[in-house]
């Protein structure tokens, strides 16, 4: 189901710690672990019956002595990690404000006519650059049912990962790319150096742009957010570990902006070597901020079970008190705060979702139901704990009828808090 990692996928250090070299010359480079959640389910594995689940793998976090970059120590097998794959970007007002931001962000570097999304989803961004003067939008993505979906609603799409087949298909639509985005894929991906071979089939054109869009390192570590560490997310990345992997590539880091999406993420734009202009200087205020990362994922370790204790004793007192509790959000970031804390459905009644493809599946590892949003007038728990934490403000707002029957809510990150 998985292959252990062991080398940093941005710089290469421990590359040759094979077996056979430690052998041969003694340990010499070694990925550092920094924090052990256990032996969990796959966070997107939400199925009816508990026995369809695909199964467990250890959940550690390891960090790259050399240049800082954070990792997963296990690989899982991507046909089994995204079969049946029911991620669907929210539409969510806060996610179309985002879009748009990010789009203004893009045009700071370029006037894009056309774009290719790498991890297009169900087409909703191609969608959104569309209806804003992007003329032309082409999506590549693996997860079969996301791109029939997309196709559906005339954002073509090819079906696969990315690589030289679907990089080839994608130019027969779009021969020359001025835009290519990738948005909450490039952590997803194991072999970072293939990805930037077939970044450059996609790179003919000097203006070319690639705007890799990942949850920023340095917020998550602000933040304690330990549930973004799941099987998919296979490395948490900073502008340095960006920089380190470019340097044996065709291509530089050309500018850096920064956005509250998904707890914090930043989008690393990308030209090619020879493109004219000096980097934005963005790119060196981040590297700076950046600096003794290494020294700053330590303490992430102890924020992050300092705060899976006040989830856990926030929860267990209600339920001494007779309380009810029920969750908000079945993200994957959910899975991990539920199977991290052990909890079970004795403990978190249900979980209130908008997805309709999550509705009537369990929660993997504490198969706790999941429901639509209106349970939660419906059944009125005495506690709802938002476990979208990055989508709290809108869903507090949604929902404040809750409140005025009685309802608290606990949001758990970056701080557990009761409201009101
Ligand atoms: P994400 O952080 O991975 O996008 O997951 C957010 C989850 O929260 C997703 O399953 C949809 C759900 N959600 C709601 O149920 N109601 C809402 O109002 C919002 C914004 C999200
Ligand atoms: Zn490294």
């Amino acid at each position: 189901m998985y292959r252990l990692h062991s080398h940093c996928r941005a710089c290469g250090y421990a590359r040759k710690a094979s077996p056979d070299y430690i052998k041969k010359e003694g340990s010499v480079e070694k990925l550092m672990e920094i924090l052990d959640l256990g032996i969990q389910p796959l966070a997107n594995d939400f199925k009816k019956y508990t026995d369809e689940h695909a199964g467990y793998a250890p959940l550690k976090l390891l960090m790259c002595p050399r240049c800082g970059l954070a990792q997963l120590s296990v690989v899982v097998e991507p046909a089994i990690l995204y079969k049946d794959y029911p991620y669907v970007t929210s539409r969510s007002a806060t996610m179309e404000n985002h879009f748009s931001m990010l789009l203004h962000a893009i045009r700071l570097e370029t006037q894009p006519l056309n774009c290719i999304e790498i991890g297009s989803n169900d087409g909703h961004f191609l969608e959104f650059c569309q209806n804003h003067n992007v003329l032309k939008v082409f999506g590549i993505d693996p997860a079969e049912n996301l791109a029939t979906a997309a196709n559906e609603s005339m954002i073509r799409t090819v079906v696969g990962e990315f690589n030289k087949r679907t990089a080839e298909v994608a130019m027969s639509n779009i021969p020359c790319p001025d835009l290519v985005v990738a948005r909450h894929v490039f952590c997803h991906i194991n072999e970072w150096n293939l990805f930037m071979v077939d970044l450059e089939r996609l790179a003919s054109e000097e203006r070319f742009l690639a705007v890799i869009e990942v949850p920023y390192a340095l917020d998550m570590i602000a933040n304690g957010s330990f549930d973004q560490v799941y099987h998919e997310h296979l490395s948490y990345l900073h502008v340095g570990a960006m920089a380190h992997l470019l340097e044996h590539t065709p291509f530089k880091i050309q500018r850096v902006e920064h956005f509250p999406i998904h707890g914090g993420s930043i989008a690393i734009m990308i030209r090619r070597k020879d493109w004219p202009h000096p980097p934005h200087e963005s790119v060196q205020r981040c590297i700076q901020r950046e600096e003794s990362i290494q020294g700053k994922w330590l303490e992430f370790a102890a924020k992050s079970s300092a705060l899976m204790c006040s989830l856990e004793s926030q929860v267990i007192n209600a339920k001494q008190l007779g309380k009810s509790v029920c969750g908000y959000g079945a993200s994957a970031k959910s899975t991990v705060f539920l199977n991290a804390c052990g909890f079970k459905r004795k403990d978190i009644q249900f979980i209130c979702d908008s997805t309709k493809q999550k509705q009537g599946r369990l929660s993997p590892g504490s198969d706790i139901p999941i429901v639509d949003e209106g349970a939660l007038l419906r059944e009125l728990p005495d506690y709802a704990v938002i476990f979208a934490h990055n989508f709290a403000s809108e869903i507090i707002q949604k929902n404040e009828r809750y409140v005025e029957l009685g309802g608290k809510w606990i949001v758990p990150v970056p701080e557990c808090k009761v409201l009101p």
